[in-house]
């Protein structure tokens, strides 16, 4: 079966899809519309939902692009650990995915965050284990510039090291409470974790009991030699920026083949390439609607997008002329901008032209048409091996994520690719995720006590 996660913006992916008429009338800070949102994902069985984070104020360079808020950008939104914090006590099965940095945050602070939405939600958090894209974060961290991509995943790696040490403090019954005898825990049933290494010294144990699913769902994102290779080493899922089904294909085998070095099976990871959905019930009101919500942005916000994604300033290039070079290195998110460059290159597209293709996906592929002509897609991508599910975007909220849930998610469950229910209790179980083994107390000696 396949697995389908979903955001939680309440924005939709299209640059102008919070201005039309049948999106919520208010967005920012909106819990009840928030909480809304998450309804309508858990009724259309979504695995998972998904907050993309960063920890600035974004764009105040691009006057256009500010005043427009581009989805990603994100000027006013609440902490996700928070939020979802909310979002858990008004659903019951879906996962819930917190986006958090490696680069800033602390490793038991985090830690202990993330323990706790597990229990508060009873086994269903999720971490996108990012190392920051937006080098205006670092300013707010007492930091001059971006940390280098090589420093911020070798901390990475060690974050999440010590993550998973806390993580382990607990034996699952330490905790006995028993009001008889007034012992409230089992002091053998503890392990310090005494780590010292090149970024962190941290003594642990964690204070919040063992989590329902030992650890989060771990998710990543980053897609450069580093990134894969932390994700190979230490993710359950991977958001994959592929536009067409062959680079999915040659990101899931090169993905999936690097895992044996650490000892884990392919089935282990799921790779989940961002999609955006506009369907309808027949392919030109489909078309309609996506013409309706291209037609709300001008030039004027469109190309400082487009320079926002490739983090180079288009503006000085004429309109209806040919996309720049891109090939230089960047120390942010290398993936939209390569994927951008390769699909302007291979379609001899105009700034405008690309600008007009990224809009509706912000650089990732969009599944436009009729149910079948969608769901067709979605069938070919995850039989062919490009990926095991998706992350997908929907244009405007709540309309777009209704449509998906009434046209798409029904097709996909009768040609058998979708679960009917949610199966498991957990996040992980619902996913076909293993459930970590805390190697202090392993199943074995437990069972031999
Ligand atoms: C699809 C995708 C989504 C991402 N989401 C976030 C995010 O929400 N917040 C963030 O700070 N970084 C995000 N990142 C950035 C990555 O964690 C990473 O820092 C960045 O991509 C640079 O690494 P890379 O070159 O390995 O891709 C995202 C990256 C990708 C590709």
């Amino acid at each position: 079966m396949m697995n389908l996660m979903t955001g939680l913006s309440g924005m939709g992916i299209h640059l102008g899809g919070w201005r039309h008429r049948d999106s919520y009338d208010t967005t920012c800070m909106d819990l009840e519309n928030t909480i809304n949102t998450a309804k309508i994902a858990e009724r259309g069985k979504f695995d998972m939902l998904f907050l993309a984070d960063g920890n600035a104020v974004r764009q105040m360079d691009k006057p256009a692009l500010f005043a427009a808020n581009s989805p990603s950008d994100r000027p006013a939104v609440f902490e996700p650990v928070t939020l979802l914090s909310a979002v858990a006590m008004h659903t019951s099965r879906i996962g819930l995915l917190a986006t958090a940095t490696t680069t800033y945050e602390e490793p038991y602070l985090l830690a202990r965050k993330f323990a706790s939405l597990d229990h508060l939600s009873k086994g269903r958090a999720c971490w996108n284990v990012v190392t920051t894209s937006y080098p205006g974060d670092a300013l707010n961290f007492s930091l001059t510039e971006h940390v280098a991509r090589e420093t911020r995943y070798e901390r990475a790696r060690e974050f999440l090291d010590v993550c998973k040490g806390l993580w382990d403090s607990w034996a699952d019954d330490a905790f006995v409470q028993n009001k008889d005898t007034g012992q409230y825990l089992d002091p053998t049933r503890v392990h310090t974790l005494h780590h010292k290494g090149k970024h962190f010294t941290i003594k642990g144990p964690l204070n919040v009991a063992r989590m329902p699913q030992g650890y989060p769902v771990m998710f990543m994102a980053g897609q450069s030699e580093p990134g894969r290779d932390l994700a190979a080493y230490g993710a359950d899922c991977v958001f994959a920026v592929t536009n067409t089904k062959k680079e999915g294909q040659a990101f899931y085998a090169d993905i999936k083949g690097r895992m044996g070095k650490y000892g884990r099976h392919p089935d282990h990871l799921k790779i989940m390439p961002g999609a955006s959905v506009y369907v309808g019930r027949t392919a030109s009101e489909a078309e309609e609607f996506y013409e309706e919500l291209q037609s709300l942005i001008s030039p004027q916000v469109g190309v400082p997008y487009l320079s926002k994604l490739c983090e180079m300033d288009l503006t000085p290039f004429p309109l209806d002329g040919p996309m720049p070079d891109l090939s230089g290195e960047t120390n942010a998110i290398a993936s939209f901008r390569n994927s951008i460059a390769e699909m302007a290159t291979r379609d001899k597209l105009t700034i405008r032209q690309t600008y007009e293709r990224v809009l509706p996906s912000m650089g990732h592929v969009t599944f436009k048409g009729s149910t079948k002509q969608v769901c067709d897609e979605i069938e070919d991508w995850y039989t062919s091996k490009a990926c095991d599910g998706f992350n997908i975007s929907v244009p405007t909220v709540p309309r777009g994520l209704e449509t998906v849930v009434e046209l798409v998610i029904p097709e996909l469950q009768r040609r058998g690719l979708f679960h009917e229910d949610y199966t498991g209790k957990t996040l992980r179980e619902n996913m076909g995720l293993p459930v970590p083994t805390n190697p202090h107390f392993p199943p074995w000696r437990e069972a031999a006590k």
